[in-house]
């Protein structure tokens, strides 16, 4: 029986393809490249030297879907594929909508059909809202978004959550994930974002390799310690691990579960300058901007509830974040175009 990964050629799902395929399973991804690029899946396999199925397919394609469904012998999904962007989503709003809710919604339909009912899915610490105190536990009420994009993650746990009281066949895993950085530590596959990055990481990547002149800090002001954002971090390799733990234990419960996956730890922009700046010897100038709009001060997770129930811990540290972000940007300086 093989995992079906949506959006397994895009930043988190080919690090959890690598992390399936080197535990010995079976996976088919599939991916309409929107956000991605095929070149990630040849080097998915040199890394792994396993094959593996590919469709080109789009989640909102209900026909192309249930195609995928006939073809293999499917018996769980890790949902990644979805639109991640915060600013493009208040400018395109019903694009996510269709996009992450219209196709999340498909999907269940098809699976059903197929009598495949375990679903690992993609969520954000984003769910947590404005409203919440860091360190975030799983049991806080979750709502009071602050964008579409993020609107859209706490849609749909509700809609699979609804899914699961409805058929209690359904085994249905939220991951909420904090703020992934880093790479592969080959340096072979990494984070490739279109255009000027949103994020932190792959802007300070593109600053360290002289592709932009400076940061830009959003805001020195904020009630922390040096007065820029914090933030949990983690290394996209423990976040890719802990699918794979998510997946294990799918197979022993029913109904809906929800995980952190961060590392209880915060950081700060400038904490993570500093951090970038030791990891790659480069130095990143920045300067002070206003706040972005939207942003919390502090977001950190208390990922307590993975070590003890799924048995996972994240286990990499900063520099080593920082360190593999580098490489991967250094060896690929305009990502997967090379
Ligand atoms: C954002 C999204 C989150 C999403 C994540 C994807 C919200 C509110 N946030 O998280 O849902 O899952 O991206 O990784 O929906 N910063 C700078 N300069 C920059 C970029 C960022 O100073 O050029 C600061 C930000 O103000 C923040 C920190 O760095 O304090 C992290 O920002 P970012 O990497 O964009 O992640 P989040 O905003 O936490």
């Amino acid at each position: 029986m093989a995992v079906l990964i949506t959006g397994g050629a895009g930043y988190i799902g080919s690090h959890t393809a690598i992390e399936l395929l080197n535990a010995g399973k079976e996976i088919v991804i599939i991916d309409n490249f929107y956000n991605s690029c095929p070149v990630v899946l040849d080097r998915i396999k040199e890394l792994t030297g396993k094959e593996f199925a590919f469709e080109k397919c789009d989640i909102r394609d209900k026909d192309a879907l249930n195609e995928v469904f006939n073809k293999y012998s499917i018996d769980s999904v890790i949902h990644f594929a979805g639109l991640k962007a915060v600013g493009e989503s208040c400018q395109k709003p019903l694009l996510y909508y269709e996009n992450n809710i219209g196709g999340t919604v498909t999907l269940c339909q098809v699976m059903a059909a197929h009598g495949c009912k375990t679903m690992i899915f993609s969520s954000s610490a984003t769910v947590y809202g404005q409203n919440n105190q860091s360190p975030l536990t799983e049991d806080m009420k979750i709502g009071s978004t602050t964008n579409p994009y993020g609107t859209t993650k706490y849609f749909i746990e509700q809609i699979l959550t609804d899914v699961s009281k409805s058929d209690v066949e359904w085994s249905i895993c939220l991951l909420r994930y904090f703020n992934p950085i880093g790479a592969h530590e080959s340096g072979r596959i990494g984070e490739a974002p279109n255009g000027i990055p949103n994020n932190l990481m792959p802007y300070i990547t593109q600053v360290a390799e002289g592709k932009r002149e400076h940061l830009f800090v959003y805001g020195d002001d904020y009630m922390t310690p040096d007065g820029t954002g914090v933030r949990d971090y983690i290394h996209v390799v423990d976040l890719a691990k802990g699918h794979l733990k998510a997946l294990e234990k799918s197979k022993t419960q029913k109904g809906v579960a929800i995980y952190n996956l961060g590392t209880g730890r915060g950081y700060s922009v400038l904490e993570v300058v500093a951090a970038f700046e030791k990891a790659s010897g480069v130095k990143i100038p920045y300067v002070i901007a206003p706040r972005r709009p939207g942003d919390l001060a502090t977001c950190y997770s208390d990922p307590s509830k993975a070590e003890r129930e799924l048995f996972w811990k994240a286990e990499k540290g900063i520099e080593e974040m920082c360190a593999d972000a580098y490489r991967w940007q250094h060896n690929n300086p305009n990502g997967y175009e090379d």
